[in-house]
């Protein structure tokens, strides 16, 4: 159990290629944002690699904030019913506010928090999300900003998880069956 590379089945985004895609995003947001004060929320805990490296490549003002929310617990299937574990301390009212997300799934989790955010009264709300697994979509999200359209396989690495491990591995990987059967 010490060994994580035992339990990759196969890497699917290197680091190079997500550091490559988020300068590419940033650039992206940099220009869409001008003259704006951006407010970046990410959503824990796995959008906190995105949020880190995507934040760096920003030159323009941005604050950041997060918010905590799980749907999937420990298990590889969303349960559909998001919990709060951290609100915001930000209120939103009148803010450009740029969720950033490390995938959209099911999509449930994002359409519960922009039907949440929308109730705050945000000057404008836009998803940046780093993956995304269209063949998995149970609701239709509009995410201005996508890094990866990947297949509906359950992957791990880069903050995603799988019973809270995984996190800190540097690329996008798809977990072995052996791990979770
Ligand atoms: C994962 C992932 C997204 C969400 C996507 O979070 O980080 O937030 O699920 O799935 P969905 O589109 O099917 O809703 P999770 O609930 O596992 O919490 P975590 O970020 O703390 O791992
Ligand atoms: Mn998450
Ligand atoms: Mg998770």
């Amino acid at each position: 159990s010490t060994d994580v590379q035992g339990d990759l089945a196969q890497v699917l985004v290197t680091e190079e290629q997500i550091h490559d895609k988020l300068r590419e995003l940033a650039r992206r947001i940099e220009a869409d944002y001008e003259g704006e004060d951006l407010l970046l929320v990410g959503v824990l805990k796995g959008a906190v690699m995105v949020m880190a490296d995507l934040s760096r490549e920003l030159r323009n003002h941005v604050e950041i904030d997060w918010m905590a929310v799980s749907s999937y617990g420990n298990s590889t299937k969303s349960s559909g019913v998001v919990q709060i574990r951290k609100d915001l301390d930000t209120p939103l009212e009148g803010r450009h506010v740029l969720i950033v997300e490390d995938i959209i799934d099911s999509g449930l989790t994002l359409s519960w928090l922009l039907e949440n955010f929308a109730a705050r009264g945000a000057a404008s709300i836009e998803v940046c999300a780093l993956l995304r697994k269209p063949d998995a979509a149970k609701v239709e999200i509009d995410c201005r900003y996508v890094g990866f359209d990947i297949p509906n396989e359950f992957v791990v690495g880069y903050g995603l998880d799988y019973a809270e491990r995984y996190r800190n591995l540097r690329d996008v990987a798809v977990l072995a069956p052996h791990v979770y059967a």
